[in-house]
């Protein structure tokens, strides 16, 4: 049996902040993790995305006006304003309900796509659901439910679909987190039958099913096992950006903590996860470490769809409010058209194609492995 309080659940305490203490211990697991994500200390420490071996040829002559320039694209049978969905963070307790209302509020002015967190909490305790509930804010928003392969694995196929319904979410993201789950002291160890599961949730489940890493990048090995499984989707939540070895090491003690320390920086970069995975043709959100426009035009050069960001929103919310939040993303935006206007490409779909270079180390990860779809 899965325990309640494993991977995005099962955080160390840390003080909480102007909200009354959950009560439950996935609540009080799930608030701990955001207060360790709003600090500074949870980036990979040398690992890059590889986003910036891709460099785009400059156009001086681009024949085109600001104003023809469109940033809509669509994903997953919703119309996105810009190709960019809020990172599945949290759900669980009354500080993540506030923050699934500031953000999806966000998501729904922007047309931007939202992602819950983990629905874990809500499946262990129906009176939690009410956190994850945005579409009282964002009627239009793409919004993605979230659950843990292994939670998954031991759940029927009937309540996963109850656990969307309930939300009213588009499709399901699946995530994969391995990694984390080895360091933390109660994690998982038992990753067996969880291919058979996306087969069964793929063939079963009436909506869209997204595999999601969660900081260390999808393989061509994993890719090809989610291919044949019949996935069709993937979030590549790539090495670069927040890594989830580095949050459950500042928790670990002993063994798991010296292992932590030296995998923090364990994982496939985002930059080719994004190329694995575009090359088995699967529709790819690139998430991890997307940190600018500039990160997101790359990430369409490689062949994503839309990117999706995480901790960096967290921040700002935390720092700055909602404000602070629309001010990051607004600026995302502006420097994604400034780069789409300078590489002379009128739409997402042109940028795919805009004139680039990779190079550096990108170059090496893209020459040794070729997806076999
Ligand atoms: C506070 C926080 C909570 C998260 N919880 C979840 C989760 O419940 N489910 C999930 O699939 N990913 C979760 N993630 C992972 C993010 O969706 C994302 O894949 C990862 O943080 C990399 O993106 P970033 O570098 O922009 O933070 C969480 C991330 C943060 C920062």
């Amino acid at each position: 049996m899965v325990s309640a309080t494993k991977g995005f659940e099962a955080m160390p305490s840390q003080a909480d902040r102007g909200y009354s203490r959950p009560t439950s211990d996935i609540g009080a697991r799930k608030a701990d993790h955001l207060d360790l994500c709003e600090g500074d200390e949870v980036g990979f420490r040398s690992t890059t995305t590889l986003l910036e071996c891709v460099r785009f040829l400059h156009q001086s002559l681009p024949e085109l006006s600001s104003d023809e320039v469109s940033t809509e694209v669509e994903l997953l049978g919703r119309r996105l304003r810009a190709p960019i969905v809020i990172a599945a963070m949290t759900g669980g307790h009354e500080r993540a309900a506030t923050i699934n209302r500031s953000l999806a509020t966000i998501a729904q002015q922007r047309g931007y796509g939202f992602g819950l967190g983990s629905q874990r909490a809500m499946q262990h305790d129906q009176t939690m659901g009410w956190t994850y509930r945005v579409r009282e804010w964002a009627p239009d928003v793409l919004l993605l439910g979230n659950i843990g392969v292994v939670q998954a694995r031991e759940t029927a196929t009937r309540d996963l679909e109850s656990l969307v319904n309930d939300v009213g979410a588009d499709a399901l993201c699946v995530h994969l987190n391995p990694a984390m789950e080895l360091i933390q002291s109660d994690g998982d160890r038992d990753f067996r039958g969880c291919v058979q599961t996306l087969t069964r949730l793929c063939n079963e489940l009436p909506f869209p099913i997204i595999a999601k890493e969660t900081g260390n990048g999808l393989s061509p090995q994993t890719i090809e096992k989610l291919v044949r499984a019949g996935v069709r989707y993937v979030d590549t939540s790539g090495a670069g950006g927040t890594s989830w070895v580095g949050v459950e090491t500042l928790r670990a003690q002993g063994t798991a903590r010296s292992t932590g320390n030296r995998l923090w920086d364990w994982g496939i970069p985002t930059a080719s996860s994004i190329h694995y995975a575009a090359s088995a043709s699967l529709t790819t959100i690139a998430t991890g470490g997307i940190r600018s426009g500039l990160d997101v035009a790359r990430a369409i050069a490689l062949g994503a769809r839309a990117s999706g960001i995480a901790r960096p929103l967290l921040q700002a919310l935390a720092r700055q409010g909602e404000d602070g939040v629309r001010v990051y993303l607004d600026e995302v935006v502006h420097e994604l058209r400034s780069v789409m206007l300078l590489t002379g490409t009128r739409s997402v779909e042109d940028l795919r194609h805009a004139p680039r270079i990779i190079s550096g180390e990108l170059e090496k990860w893209i020459a040794a492995w070729q997806v076999r779809a």
